[in-house]
């Protein structure tokens, strides 16, 4: 059985984010979610989500290509949440190649390509100009 594990956001959830889900899916046989808790968020894009963590957790646990959902409290966990659900490979956005390489003597890293153009922070921009 081999582990995939992801982290995001998820925030107003988008088509960028059911993209890299299911092609993390697609290296693996099951798929751990570590969703950013709403402090965390704060900390990282200085902004409260629009859907608090318990929907956003609800919405990724829902889809198909995801098994197990979990709040990641720390970007500094990583290797944590990696040993704890015996990940055997982390995915992450290209947005953050290169900054999980330190983690390869724990896991495989792949980096994926960005859906294009699409974001939270844009949708969000549209909404308010609409
Ligand atoms: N992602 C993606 N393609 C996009 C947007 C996001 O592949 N167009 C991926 C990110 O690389 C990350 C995951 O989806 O691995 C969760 O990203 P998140 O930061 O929650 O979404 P964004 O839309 O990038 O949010 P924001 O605009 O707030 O930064």
């Amino acid at each position: 059985m081999k582990t995939i594990i992801t982290f995001g956001t998820f925030d107003v959830f988008h088509v960028g984010h059911l993209n890299i889900l299911r092609r993390a899916k697609m290296l693996g046989d099951r798929l751990v979610v570590g969703i950013s808790s709403d402090a965390l968020n704060m900390k990282k894009k200085a902004r409260l989500p629009v859907y608090l963590q318990n929907e956003r957790m609800e919405i990724i646990e829902a889809l198909r290509c995801v098994d197990e959902v979990f709040v990641e409290e720390s970007l500094e966990l990583k290797a944590d949440y990696i040993r704890q659900f015996n990940a055997q490979t982390l995915v992450m956005g290209d947005d953050w190649r290169g900054k999980f390489d330190h983690l390869a003597p724990l896991c495989e890293v792949v980096y994926l390509t960005r859906t294009p153009t699409i974001s939270t922070t844009s949708i969000i921009e549209t909404i308010k100009i609409r």
